[in-house]
């Protein structure tokens, strides 16, 4: 019989005005780690055993949005920067968030070296938590991504997709191409290859008749030359050609696939980034 599975502590969480079913376990101070339910405060992330503890606290938090300097605004969005050495506890709180939804060992209390990219929905009752990406500072490896989540109740929606091509401008603004950090999860795959192939389609149509480069599209990109490799694979564009009486690698590109995927992505717009309302410069 398969072994049966330990309980997921906490089971579920209120946050906000959601109620979420945890996915995993995540290692919340012993105090907290056998309650079946925590109550979160959705602006602090502050964590409390019961309701009336959190309701005490939402009495006296003043926050409204996360603890940083807000370096993107269009609409009703906006993307926080926030420094894990500034805001540790804010960063650790949303750490020990996002290992719920996670099923690998992430970082959750060293958050010094890291830079935590919060995305918001704004109402009038304040910033609300859609979800988040982590980078390095100082990254030998060049990734460009160490941790990414979508909160449940915004998934499938297109923020992920949102964050992911947030991180590759920034990647951009660097001069440097940028990957995800290793391993991805079952998700994170899904939703990297998903963007990584939209990105390619959408270059290819940009560049119709036109000689390129994988160096080009690196650059336009703000993909790292491995990935933009990997996705032709995954598009099945990289077939092997007669030549002379080898065979060699060459680029079989079906335009009618690239039309069908702008036109596809022409009737149902999706939630796109205004470069414009970046206000960022890079860490020198
Ligand atoms: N099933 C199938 N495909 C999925 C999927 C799912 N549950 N979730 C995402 N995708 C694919 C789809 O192709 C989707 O595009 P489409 O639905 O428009 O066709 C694409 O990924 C991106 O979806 P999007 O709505 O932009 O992403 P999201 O907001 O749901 O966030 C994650 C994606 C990975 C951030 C989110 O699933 C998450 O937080 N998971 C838990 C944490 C995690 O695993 N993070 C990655 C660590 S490496
Ligand atoms: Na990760």
């Amino acid at each position: 019989p398969a072994p049966v599975p330990p309980p997921r502590c906490p089971s579920a969480i209120e946050f906000g005005q959601w109620e979420i079913e945890t996915w995993y376990s995540s290692p919340f101070p012993q105090e907290y780690a056998r309650l079946p339910k925590l109550f979160l405060c959705e602006f602090c992330l502050k964590y409390a055993k019961s309701r009336a503890v959190l309701m005490r606290h939402l009495d006296k938090c003043l926050w409204r949005h996360p603890p940083a300097t807000e370096i993107y605004r269009c609409g009703d969005i906006s993307v926080f920067e926030v420094d894990g050495n500034a805001n540790k506890i804010y960063c650790q709180n949303l750490c020990l968030l996002a290992k719920l939804f996670l099923d690998h060992k992430t970082l959750y209390y060293d958050v010094e070296p890291f830079l935590f990219y919060v995305l918001t929905k704004n109402d009038s009752k304040g910033c609300h938590l859609v979800g988040y990406f982590s980078k390095e500072k100082h990254c030998q490896q060049k990734y460009n991504v160490s941790c990414i989540m979508t909160m449940p109740q915004y998934q499938r929606q297109g923020y992920g997709r949102f964050l992911i091509h947030f991180s590759y401008l920034l990647s951009k603004e660097e001069g440097q191409p940028g990957t995800p950090e290793k391993p991805l999860s079952d998700l994170g795959r899904v939703s990297y290859h998903a963007y990584w192939k939209s990105v390619i389609l959408e270059y290819l149509y940009d560049h119709k008749d036109k000689p390129f480069t994988f160096e080009d599209v690196a650059h336009s990109t703000g993909m790292h030359m491995n990935d933009i490799a990997v996705t032709f694979q995954l598009l099945g564009f990289v077939r092997y050609i007669p030549n002379n009486e080898t065979m060699k690698l060459g680029l079989c590109i079906d335009w009618n696939r690239v039309d069908n995927h702008v036109k596809k992505v022409r009737s149902k717009p999706r939630l796109e980034i205004d470069p414009e309302c970046l206000r960022w410069t890079p860490l020198l």
